[in-house]
């Protein structure tokens, strides 16, 4: 580079110097000089205007020929034009290679930015969610699948756990969907065509739940013979008093069992999900009260720690076989002496409802099974206290429909605390405002 700068300039100079020698040998020194400047300011103007006229005109025809400094020029830019153009060809393969691949995906893929604006998608996507291009590019995705729970999912970014809606242009076709935050908070969604696994858990909650009704009826023929054995109990053998006594405790946690399946399925299948509506803390806690006197023994502490004017927005049937089933639990797993506290507490960013106990606790290890059905740590413990492992798997479903959190805290040996975490929008702590919602509560139960 350096050299062919300096063999310019050098000719250059030779040129001015022959120009000044015939300048003098022919007395016009000035005129020949001005001369010699203004050739060579043409012969400038002359390679610029063809440089310019070649990258204008010529596309990817050869440079022309020329030399010096601006044969170099040319040769650099042609040079560096050919790299570009194949680095540009490099791309477009590589993009056309991942378009088509994502296009033959049988799972949707959409990109979308970080207002959910769709900007692409691939076949799939379009057939699930019947996406139709250019109209809709552009277009929020809340708008294209309007769906509550989808709404509710995109808008609160709830992207740790997928989705399974229904298909906004297939019917009977169920979407699992499942968003990453990418770049800047950008979205790229992905949608799985999930029918048969939703038909095949619709089929085992049906199952669960028809098995469970068809039980219900002979059951309760079974347990009215029973009840009129006991009341000739006195007249039977001892051995057979102990059978009927035994049989009347195995109906009992069959029903029980039944009844905790049933709600379960009920739970499960939102459909059937009751109105939720502004409740009394108070008046949830005196129904338990009510419910757990009979099992409470002398030996256990029972204190209630309730605001009056605590109120949770939710469903009292649900909330009420949650709660209950929590303190049940308490007083269960509490040897003798054991104190248990119900409490509510609520700031401007929850409510908690939370009921500590100090009895047996459980290892850390089981803590993460506990809502699992049929989960019991101590089995022989379960069946001494007619436990079926399912009360904190409808827990799990009540906290699930009332967007709360289950936090379980426990120590073996000390004692354990399950609290419940209510969100803001579901707790107030007026107390005159909604006096009538909840008495029109109570009389419609
Ligand atoms: N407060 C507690 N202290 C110690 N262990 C507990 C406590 N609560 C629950 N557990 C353990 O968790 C298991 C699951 O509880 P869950 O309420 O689901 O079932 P269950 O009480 O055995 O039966 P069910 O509630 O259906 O009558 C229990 O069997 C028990 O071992
Ligand atoms: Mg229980």
């Amino acid at each position: 580079m350096k050299t062919i700068w300096r063999n310019t300039i050098l000719r250059w100079l030779i040129g001015l110097a022959a120009c000044i020698t015939i300048g003098l040998v022919l007395g016009h020194l000035l005129a020949v000089v001005l001369l010699y400047v203004l050739g060579t300011l043409y012969w400038q103007f002359y390679q610029l205007y063809t440089f310019h006229h070649w990258l204008r005109h010529s596309g990817r025809k050869a440079p022309p020929e020329t030399s010096g400094i601006w044969g170099e020029v040319f040769d650099s830019v042609y040079r560096l034009q050919k790299k570009q153009r194949k680095s540009k060809r490099r791309m477009r393969q590589a993009l056309t290679r991942i378009e088509s691949s994502t296009a033959a995906l049988k799972e949707g893929v959409i990109m979308a930015d970080n207002q959910g604006n769709l900007e692409w998608w691939n076949n799939s996507a379009a057939h699930f969610l019947g996406l139709m291009r250019p109209v809709d590019r552009g277009q929020a995705i809340t708008n294209i699948v309007r769906n509550p729970d989808f709404f509710r999912y995109f808008s609160q970014k709830r992207f740790g756990e997928p989705l399974v809606i229904k298909s906004p242009a297939k019917s009977g076709v169920y979407l699992e969907i499942q968003t990453t935050l990418y770049d800047k908070n950008d979205h790229l969604i992905f949608i799985r065509d999930v029918t048969r696994l939703h038909l095949l858990e619709q089929m085992r909650k049906d199952f669960v739940a028809n098995a469970s009704h068809e039980l219900k009826t002979p059951l309760t023929v079974i347990k009215g013979y029973l009840e009129t054995l006991s009341m000739f109990k006195d007249s039977l053998p001892a051995s057979m008093q102990k059978g009927i006594v035994n049989m009347s405790d195995q109906s009992e946690r069959m029903e029980h069992l039944i009844e905790d399946l049933l709600l379960l399925s009920r739970l499960e299948s939102n459909d059937k999900r009751e109105v939720d509506q502004w409740l009394k803390v108070s008046d949830l806690i005196q129904a338990i009260q009510k419910m757990a006197s009979p099992i409470l023994t002398d030996q256990h502490q029972l204190t209630f720690d309730i605001p009056e004017d605590a109120r949770l927005y939710g469903s009292f049937k649900e909330l009420y076989s949650a709660f209950s089933n929590l303190v049940v639990n308490a007083i269960k797993y509490s040897p003798d002496g054991g104190e248990i506290t119900v409490m509510w507490e609520a700031n401007e960013f929850s409510g908690v409802f939370s009921v500590q106990d100090t009895g047996l606790g459980i290892e850390p290890r089981y803590i993460p099974r506990l809502t699992e059905r049929f989960f019991r740590v101590d089995k022989g413990r379960g069946s001494k206290t007619g436990g079926t492992g399912l009360g904190l798997a409808i827990v799990k479903h009540v906290i699930l429909h009332h967007d709360a959190k289950l936090q379980i805290r426990s120590q073996p040996g000390f004692g354990s605390t399950f609290s419940c975490h209510f969100p803001a929008s579901r707790i107030r702590t007026d107390a005159f405002a909604l006096e009538s919602d909840t008495e029109a509560l109570k009389s419609s139960d």
